[in-house]
């Protein structure tokens, strides 16, 4: 079958950076492989663009290239012959997750989980879900890098949710170069089989992540996982109702209060106020960057915790509230938080280059998608201030309970709203539920049931509540 091509990368510019990297000028590189200065240069200014095989198979010898870089070179001249030149030189080297530049805070339990489930032998289908910005791609970079490094297993890490050929993004590094060829097989109406077929039967890791896949994707995926019996799929989503079988895991945010129960680490003086609440952690860090100055005392780490909470502990909403520290100050940032928190992440000024989309828009983007009774739900919930049960929340809108049950499920799943933990000797009471913050300011656009000007249904309101 014939395969759409990934655009090749541009072979003046691997060329010339794979001389620099040998140390050669034009003339050393012309003179060890018989190619003239002429043709090189013309091929280094892009005037040329479809070299030889045996001109590029000179160049290469002359530069000794390893073979991960002969295949780059190859690749960059004509990809069609990319499945070739990677194939033989396929390994965990050229296959390798993104490194990541941060620490991860918390989530131990969740990575457990996740490196537990991509090394059993029944799961072959894993998929993240949460809310944007919640870590579900450093949850999964995370457990890539344990793949890769604990069972020596290629990984192709594919970002679906960015634009081809993020600017910075060498590609003229092999693994560069294997990705972006992987990722166009996989892109829409792409190409599964040359992919199986590439793949075979080595042990794999495939990580889709960002992939906002429409039901389409699935047969693919399945055919994929049938043809190459050793390949595991990691998929990251906000969107559980694609979901396309294997394996679900929802991702919470990270907790802003300490885990219910007896604490097993005796706190330290002055580590009360953090431990065990990995998004005060995280924060922290953020504030201690952005503002070196600011000491971090207890009545800071007290308002950055109550900003947190306010923030429902998403990472990215954390990241982008803090890049406000440079304007305000953390009271202004708290006063905020306590009337606004959307609007601390909203039109936050970003501070990394290609970050996403603002949270805000992301979150609307989610809530546009749901289905309408959902949406009611929804609505309905978040202009309330207390938590709400299940059976409320149907008495009031006039569900099913199982109708209800199945909306609130589906909420859950997708991170918007959350479950309060029981208190104790509570353990056998209905589920309590709140709305995310940052979600609940979204969808009533900072009203609450008692300043709404048009309250959903006031009435009926105070039977949600439990
Ligand atoms: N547990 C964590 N510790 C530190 N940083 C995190 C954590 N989770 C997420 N982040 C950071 O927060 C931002 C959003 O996380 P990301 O994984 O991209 O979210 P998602 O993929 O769910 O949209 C990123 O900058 C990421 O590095
Ligand atoms: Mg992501």
């Amino acid at each position: 079958m014939m395969n759409r091509q990934a655009p090749p990368a541009e072979f003046g510019a691997v060329l010339r950076s794979a001389r620099r990297k040998a140390g050669l000028t034009q003339e050393q590189l012309a003179g060890l492989s018989t190619v003239s200065v002429r043709a090189i240069r013309d091929l280094e200014r892009g005037r040329v663009v479809r070299p030889r095989k045996d001109t590029i198979r000179l160049l290469a010898d002359a530069m000794r290239l390893s073979d991960t870089h002969r295949a780059a070179l190859e690749l960059a001249a004509d990809s069609s012959s990319v499945c070739n030149a990677l194939r033989d030189v396929y390994s965990p080297e050229l296959a390798c997750p993104p490194t990541p530049v941060h620490t991860m805070f918390g989530r131990e339990s969740e990575l457990r989980a996740l490196v537990e489930l991509l090394g059993s032998e029944r799961e072959r289908l894993v998929t993240v879900v949460g809310l944007p910005g919640v870590g579900k791609s450093r949850l999964a970079q995370e457990a890539a890098l344990q793949v890769h490094a604990w069972g020596d297993i290629p990984v192709l890490w594919l970002p679906m949710d960015r634009g081809e050929g993020t600017p910075g993004e060498a590609s003229h590094r092999p693994q560069n170069a294997l990705a972006s060829w992987v990722r166009s097989l996989m892109s829409e109406g792409g190409n599964y089989e040359e992919l199986a077929s590439f793949i075979e039967d080595r042990a794999t890791l495939l990580v889709l992540d960002g992939h906002e896949m429409s039901p389409a994707t699935t047969p693919a995926l399945l055919y994929l996982l049938q043809s190459c019996r050793r390949l595991k799929v990691l998929v990251t989503t906000r969107r559980p109702h694609h979901f396309s079988g294997g394996r679900l895991l929802p991702l919470a945010p990270l907790p802003t209060a300490p885990a219910p129960g007896p604490s097993t680490v005796p706190a330290l003086p002055g580590d009360s106020l953090t431990a065990h609440r990995p998004a005060i952690e995280l924060m922290l860090s953020y504030v201690s960057h952005m503002r070196p100055d600011l000491l971090l005392t207890d009545s800071v780490t007290a308002a950055v915790g109550e900003i947190c909470a306010a923030l429902d502990g998403i990472p990215q909403a954390l990241e982008a509230a803090t890049a406000w520290l440079l304007l305000y100050s953390l009271d202004q940032l708290l006063a905020m938080a306590r009337t606004r928190p959307l609007a601390l992440v909203d039109g936050s000024p970003s501070l990394s280059p290609g970050s996403s989309a603002p949270l805000g828009d992301l979150l609307d983007a989610v809530l546009a998608e749901l289905p309408v009774r959902q949406g009611d739900l929804l609505a309905a919930a978040a202009s309330l201030d207390s938590p709400w049960t299940v059976d409320g929340v149907a008495r009031a809108l006039g569900f099913s309970p199982v109708q209800a049950a199945q909306d609130v499920h589906a909420l859950l799943l997708h991170g918007l709203i959350r479950q309060l933990p029981a208190d104790p000797g509570e353990a056998g009471r209905p589920g309590r539920f709140t709305v995310l913050h940052l979600v609940r300011d979204l969808v009533t656009g900072g009203r609450t049931a008692d300043e709404s000007a048009t309250p959903a249904a006031p009435h009926l309101l105070a039977t949600i509540t439990a």
